[in-house]
């Protein structure tokens, strides 16, 4: 149709990162969350470690990195909500304004991935007040256990930390990029690092450290199956924020001249690096104490407040690890509420805060029903397990891949070379046509096989 669109460079509504080093913060905060440090141990755990943790690798290099890629070239040529800047995209590059519906499939999964992060995020917190008020102390095996269990079975308690978190996010969103989004990254993110590496020394020195390596690290490929290949991919997707359109998101706030490949790669290193080393501080714990690395979610919240209470001052560290993971869930929900929250601003001109508020209590009503899975709904239970369980898969392992899939799609194949060219014009020819060459074939035909492996047809 209308050739001469897109020439001109549209900007942000909402402005820029202020620097390369707060887009980074910005990225690997969203990145680094409960996916690494509470949801890659347990997944690894039921999956039977170090093959699962071999085939989320090689998923994270061959299929997240060309996508998180595409996606931030998307959002950066975009410069709106993922969708309005897909319906942008589509209508510039080859008339066709249905990829938006790209953006709201994302959108939906970014919806669904916040309930019920919420809700764990505000299990951190409690630990964090027990942690302070010593209620984690002396605890044995069967403590740790009824001290979960008291918890989980409380819709009362669990609802008024979903709560809270739930404000906490809002309430940074609502100041908008520079005001809130970087402010939080800057202060939440340093500390993570520091405390992991501390727990990393308690590990090694406490806990059954050369157990835990074998389990993550030595492949027993007789554990596999074709559910355990699509859940590391749908944990690649997850750990990296992609398919949900957040990386668009934050990608439409990124300065021009900034580099997408050299970012990708830093982000991608510590993504990776802190989900290791996660594991390497829980494992050996797990069965230094002879707990089941199989326990699931409650995996982390059981194990890692054992070990605190065996060393003097144990509290402490506890409550620095639970309030640091608290950090790293926020840092992550910001950027599951803000593509949401810019699509409101964008397309009904409300300001930010009502937006703000309007789409988080939504996400925070239908979070009430992953608490109830834990209680009150415990006994349902249907296709994949109870309602926690499904709406964690439907968002992580159908919508993210799917999703993730059209966006590389479109950025490989639709958009025109000249202007995927120009968005990764800093690095060399051959740099380009590795990333044309995997965003176009090994990442689409990856997340394709894994889709059928998955539903049995191959
Ligand atoms: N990546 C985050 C984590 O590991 C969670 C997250 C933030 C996310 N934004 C996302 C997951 C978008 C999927 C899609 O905890």
């Amino acid at each position: 149709m209308n050739n001469h669109q897109g020439n001109q460079e549209r900007t942000s509504l909402h402005g820029q990162w202020s620097s390369r080093l707060t887009f980074i913060l910005a990225v690997t905060g969203s990145a680094i969350g409960l996916g690494n440090i509470w949801k890659f141990p347990y997944i690894a755990g039921e999956n039977g470690g170090g093959a699962f943790v071999l085939i989320y690798l090689v998923c994270i290099f061959l299929i997240g990195f060309p996508i998180m890629v595409s996606e931030l070239m998307l959002g950066r040529k975009g410069r709106r909500n993922p969708i309005t800047s897909m319906k942008i995209l589509g209508q510039e590059e080859h008339g066709n304004q249905n990829w938006k519906w790209v953006g709201l499939i994302g959108l939906t999964a970014g919806f669904i991935i916040l309930s019920y992060y919420s809700v764990i995020a505000g299990w951190t917190l409690h630990y964090f007040k027990m942690s302070l008020l010593g209620e984690l102390s002396n605890l044995d095996n069967e403590s740790a256990q009824s001290i979960f269990n008291e918890l989980t079975s409380s819709a009362a308690t669990q609802l008024i930390y979903h709560t809270a978190f739930m404000a906490i996010t809002i309430a940074i969103i609502a100041k908008g990029i520079k005001e809130g989004l970087e402010r939080a990254v800057k202060l939440m993110m340093p500390g993570l690092l520091i405390i992991l590496v501390i727990l990393l020394f308690y590990s090694i020195s406490q806990g059954d450290f050369m157990a835990g390596v074998n389990f993550l690290l030595k492949p027993d490929f007789s554990k596999v199956t074709s559910q355990s290949i699509l859940a590391a991919m749908g944990q690649a997707f997850f750990t990296l924020s992609l398919g949900m359109g957040c990386i668009v998101m934050y990608g439409a706030y990124l300065p021009k001249n900034e580099s997408i490949i050299g970012t990708t790669t830093t982000i991608i290193f510590c993504d990776t690096l802190i989900a290791l080393l996660a594991g390497l501080v829980i494992f050996p714990i797990v069965f230094q104490f002879g707990l089941k690395p199989t326990d699931g979610p409650g995996l982390i919240f059981l194990t890692l407040p054992l070990a605190f209470s065996e060393i003097s001052g144990g509290y402490v560290f506890s409550g620095l690890f639970f309030i640091l993971l608290a950090f790293a869930a926020i840092t992550s929900a910001l950027s599951l509420l803000e593509p949401s929250v810019a699509w409101m601003i964008e397309n009904k001109n409300y300001t930010r805060g009502k937006s703000a508020l309007i789409i988080g209590v939504l996400i925070w009503l239908l979070g009430l029903l992953s608490i109830f899975s834990f209680n009150l709904l415990s006994g349902l239970s249907f296709w994949k397990g109870t309602l926690f369980d499904n709406l964690d898969y439907l968002s992580s392992n159908i919508l993210l891949p799917m999703s993730g899939l059209l966006f590389t799609i479109f950025a490989s194949w639709i958009m025109k070379r000249k202007h995927s060219l120009e968005e990764l014009s800093d690095v060399s020819r051959r740099v380009y046509s590795l990333w044309r060459f995997s965003a176009r074939y090994i990442a689409p035909v990856g997340v394709i096989l894994v889709f059928l492996n998955a539903i049995g047809i191959i």
